[in-house]
């Protein structure tokens, strides 16, 4: 186990799970809202916590009461909160976040209107107690004096920046880091074309650090500190993606914690990899390890008719679930009758009506859309049963999302 500083972003992510991305003049409803711990170095720092290490974060919050949300929720996550600074008037960072259920890609709104993290803060931090250094390339002018103060005073501690945005001076900060991440944002914006013409570009400038370059789908590039030459770890398909929110901050705490760990690069890459596809097959980052083995399919698909209804346990949701196809689509409800909060099928099997297109609780007769749920007929009439989100991977699993 390491300890490990991260200088960077915490910020409130408000994430909406919309079935499509939202175009001009739309408007949608969301299925689901949630609000959770955000911001890249907060993130990867809750990977780390969960792979084992000890970690503590050097961020800015705002006074407002979601400032307490944010620590609360930072403490929650085991990351150290003893180095934030504090801005009484300023307002905590907070991300808008769509969640597209249909292919589980986001796009983020962000508000910023709080001080950056100042030089004086970093400076009043023990940082040799920590093995590991992270940092969030962004705040340039205070970062620039921080990884001075990190390169004189650390003797043997790694220093790792993440360059994901190009902002102005962000360059000079990259002889100072042992490990870069590059992301293809930052490669497009100095008018790279993939992530190989970014690192030949940027080896020979920095040929004593490791450098990466994850390119989405495709996959990360990587040269080896002190080793000529470019290798590719292709992507790990993954189907089906339900949430690439933070995929990318996981990514980076996985090669932390196998370069910690004593591993090659390679090796490191190769299992950041497959942690990153690992996290966009579930919602948010929450016991990310444990998903390893809990995400399982729930059924197949060849098992559900529009005939009759397939009732299975969803061990991830702790619920039984009442599969059955209406027209082309596979709906999904809660096996729970709103009328008495009762099985469907406690008394009897769910009939199904096909004409009708209904289906009704074995207990007190209440008959159920089958399209949507909505009662039309019996004690709990206008009432729904509650829809449960699924997908349909290529093979014809089906998972809960
Ligand atoms: C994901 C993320 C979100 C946050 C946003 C900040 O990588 O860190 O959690 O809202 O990016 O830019």
């Amino acid at each position: 186990m390491a300890k490990i500083l991260g200088i960077g972003n915490a910020v409130l992510d408000i994430v909406l799970k919309v079935p499509h991305a939202v175009h001009d003049d739309e408007e949608i409803r969301a299925s689901h809202r949630h609000t959770q711990i955000g911001g890249n170095v907060s993130n990867s720092l809750y990977v780390l916590a969960q792979l084992g290490h000890q970690t503590a974060i050097c961020t800015t919050t705002g006074g407002d009461s979601e400032a307490k949300q944010l620590i609360n929720g930072l403490k929650e996550r085991q990351i150290d909160v003893e180095h934030i600074q504090r801005f009484i008037k300023g307002r905590t960072p907070t991300s808008y976040v769509t969640l597209n259920a249909s292919n589980g890609h986001r796009a983020i709104v962000h508000y910023r209107d709080l001080p950056e993290l100042s030089f004086e803060h970093f400076a009043k931090i023990e940082i040799e107690e920590y093995d590991w250094l992270h940092f969030e390339g962004r705040n340039i002018d205070n970062l620039k004096g921080m990884l001075n103060i990190a390169k004189t005073f650390l003797t043997h501690q790694p220093i790792s920046l993440e360059v994901e945005k190009p902002r102005d001076g962000i360059e000079t900060l990259l002889p100072q880091a042992n490990l870069i991440f590059f992301s293809h944002h930052y490669a497009k914006a100095k008018g790279h074309d993939s992530a190989e013409s970014l690192l030949k570009a940027m080896q020979p400038q920095l040929p004593n650090s490791h450098l990466i370059c994850t390119w989405g789908d495709q996959g990360a590039w990587f040269c080896t500190a002190g080793h000529a030459g470019i290798q590719h770890q292709p992507a790990k398909s993954v189907s089906p993606v339900v949430d690439t929110l933070g995929a990318g901050d996981t990514f980076n705490a996985a090669v932390i914690h196998h370069l910690l760990a004593g591993d090659t690069l390679d090796k490191a890459v190769k299992e950041a990899t497959e942690l990153a596809a690992l996290k966009c097959q579930q919602h948010g980052l929450d016991k990310l390890l444990e998903a390893k083995q809990t995400r399982k399919p729930i059924a197949h698909l060849n098992k559900v008719t529009n005939a009759k209804t397939l009732v299975v346990e969803a061990p991830s949701i702790g619920k039984s679930v009442v599969l059955i196809k209406y027209e082309d689509q596979v709906k999904a409800y809660i096996n729970n009758c709103p009328h008495q909060d009762v099985p469907l099928n406690e008394a009897y099997k769910i009939d199904v009506n096909p004409f009708e297109k209904t289906m009704k609780c074995s207990v007190h007769d209440a008959f159920f859309r089958i399209e949507d749920g909505v009662c039309v007929e019996g004690p709990c009439w206008d009432e729904a049963l509650e829809a449960v989100d699924i997908q349909i991977n290529e093979q014809g699993e089906i998972f809960i999302v």
